[in-house]
């Protein structure tokens, strides 16, 4: 960077300090000099000052200003165009990826739902940030492994063993076990309030699977397998990918291990028979990694899975995608491995997010407390069918549209919050076509879609064929390209086009930065940014209508949207059709 040998600071740290000023006046980016006057015993605006002064000009840099205790730069718009929106469209689908985690891996928990308990809304969250983060994650360049720590152990087993064989209906079961061992778990519930022999009948049976006995086993697999194929269907249902299932239950053999490396770094007190962590000393309460029968806890599995984990993969950071609620849990977890001595606990992060609640009674829950994801889906879909069915009633394959409209909803409703914050989830909100919504941004993707359709359309006098917009693109780019630049950037001077190109030039920067902090948000809200931006220009700037010359450089700027929008999309694990 421009400022790093001025200013003696590594470029990287430099870049992180960059802001956006408040408004374009302002320039495209700021230097906050204050960072500086420690180091250089100086007043912030007196830096500024000598700053402005000294920097060199560069082709891509207009100039760069002094205001108060900043230094704030102004990027050169005609260069800037005629580099980036070749730079977009040659590059396609990988623009705005980087490999700035190259050689660094980072291990990502998330989804991890609980057979035989609902697949309910906290774990649609998981999994919609934890997807997000995948992705985002892979295209800085990080080898990135996705893991499903499936709840697939524990005493509620005992007590689906029980309920099963007393009224359980094999056939019930594989129509839809996730429902089903649910229902299973409700039931057991309520007749052990009146049975009082049956949480004892519960505890005999886990320890029965605990003991390998064939019966418990063969129930215990075939729950297991039954739950997994239906959430992999919903996995499919949404994109969703995972290197890994490893869940709870496959580090059953790992256990007396790890508990006995707990005990000996000391960790570990006998109590009652128990075994107990004490981290008052620490601040934090005493926790149990096994317990006064031998069984081993959520907290002892996860550590177990930790190191596990540690030793397979060598990560560089690990991220658990898990709502807040746990998040005791996961500051015993990792000091329980920094006191065994683990360097690498520093680089466990609990990615934390608040709570739903939902706005209307439209998507009433179960039992007053569980959501199937599968119906918050469905019913995203059907919502999203009746929207498109009133506004392009002669659209071909409107299912297809609605389902990436209705999924997309969701999902970009959950990102688009700042995930440590509680949401309010209101259909009317996540559908508004025209709000922060993910329908909105796939509304000015399909537009842009249809612009390039119709210049395809002009230019070959052909029927509009889906995708043929690319082709015009091709052609443009193949004539217009003379060396490295684009000759028709000089053209592109409105106020709105101007605006436009600054803002593409950034969404790396909003990639990275989401990557950083954990937080998808950032590129969920640069994307309605973005489209905001693109609606402002072709609002004041025709494209098909313009002189030759002047169209084709706008339908270049307009396929370098088209192009920000989809791959940001897609990061975000949301698909966007080309017609709705
Ligand atoms: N199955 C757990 C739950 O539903 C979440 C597991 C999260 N991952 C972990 N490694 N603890 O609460």
């Amino acid at each position: 960077m421009l400022l790093a040998p001025l200013t003696g600071m590594d470029p990287g740290v430099m870049e992180k300090h960059l802001e956006i000023p408040p408004s374009p006046q302002l320039g495209d980016y700021a230097f906050p000099c204050y960072v500086l006057a420690r180091s250089w015993k100086k007043a912030p605006t007196a830096i500024a000052a000598e700053l402005a002064a000294a920097v060199e000009p560069v082709p891509f840099l207009e100039r760069a200003a002094a205001a108060g205790a900043y230094l704030n730069f102004f990027l050169c718009r005609p260069y800037l165009a005629a580099n980036l929106l070749p730079e977009i469209v040659r590059d396609g689908r990988q623009f705005g990826s980087s490999d700035e985690g190259r050689g660094r891996t980072v291990v990502i928990d998330y989804s991890a739902p609980n057979i035989a308990k609902p697949f309910g809304i906290g774990h649609l969250r998981s999994t919609v940030i934890g997807n997000a983060l995948y992705r985002l994650y892979g295209a800085c360049g990080y080898r990135v492994v996705g893991i499903n720590h499936l709840g697939d152990w524990g005493t509620q087993f005992g007590k689906l063993i029980v309920a099963y064989r007393r009224f359980g209906d094999a056939a019930l079961l594989e129509e839809d076990p996730v429902q089903y061992l649910y229902d299973l778990y409700v039931a057991f519930h309520s007749e052990a309030e009146k049975d009082s022999q049956l949480e004892e009948e519960a505890r005999t049976w886990f320890r029965k699977l605990e003991t390998g006995d064939p019966e418990a086993v063969e129930l215990w697999a075939r729950f297991h397998s039954l739950s997994l194929k239906e959430f992999k269907r919903l996995y499919d249902m949404l994109g969703v990918h995972f290197d890994s299932y490893r869940g709870e239950s496959y580090y059953n053999n790992l256990l007396d291990k790890t508990i006995e490396l707990a005990r000996s770094k000391g960790l570990a007190r006998e109590s009652k028979g128990a075994l107990v962590a004490d981290l008052e000393r620490h601040g934090l309460p005493p926790c149990l990694l096994r317990k006064k029968d031998g069984g081993a806890l959520y907290i002892t599995r996860d550590l177990a899975a930790a190191i596990h984990r540690y030793e397979q993969y060598r990560f560089d950071r690990q991220l658990y995608v898990v709502g807040s609620e746990q998040t005791l849990h996961f500051q015993q977890l990792f000091k329980i491995i920094e006191l065994m001595g683990f360097p690498w606990a520093q680089r466990c992060v609990h990615v934390s997010f608040g709570l739903i609640h939902f706005k209307d009674g439209r998507m009433s829950t179960r039992e007053g407390r569980v959501i199937f994801l599968e119906e918050v889906l469905n019913r995203a879909v059907e919502l999203a069918l009746d929207i498109i069915r009133e506004k392009n009633p002669t659209l071909q394959d409107k299912e297809k549209a609605a389902r990436m409209v209705g999924h997309g909803a969701v999902i970009f409703g959950d990102l688009v919050n700042d995930r440590v914050k509680d949401i309010e989830f209101d259909w009317d909100k996540v559908l508004d076509f025209s709000g922060e919504t993910a329908p909105y941004v796939q509304y000015s993707h399909a537009r842009i879609c249809s612009i390039l359709r119709r210049a395809a359309a002009g230019e070959s006098g052909d029927a509009l064929e889906e995708d043929s917009g690319v082709k015009v693109i091709e052609d443009i780019i193949k004539k217009d390209f003379k060396g490295a630049g684009f000759t028709g950037a000089e053209l592109l001077t409105a106020p709105e086009e101007q605006q436009l190109i600054i803002t593409l030039s950034r969404f790396q920067e909003h990639i990275s930065r989401s990557v950083e902090d954990c937080r998808p948000s950032y590129l969920a809200r640069y994307l309605v940014e973005t489209a905001r931006e693109f609606n402002k220009f072709y609002h004041s700037c025709p494209v098909l209508s313009a002189p030759e010359e002047l169209k084709r450089a706008r339908l270049l700027l307009v396929e370098g949207v088209r192009i920000v929008l989809w791959n940001g999309l897609e990061l975000l694990g949301i698909e966007a059709p080309s017609e709705m």
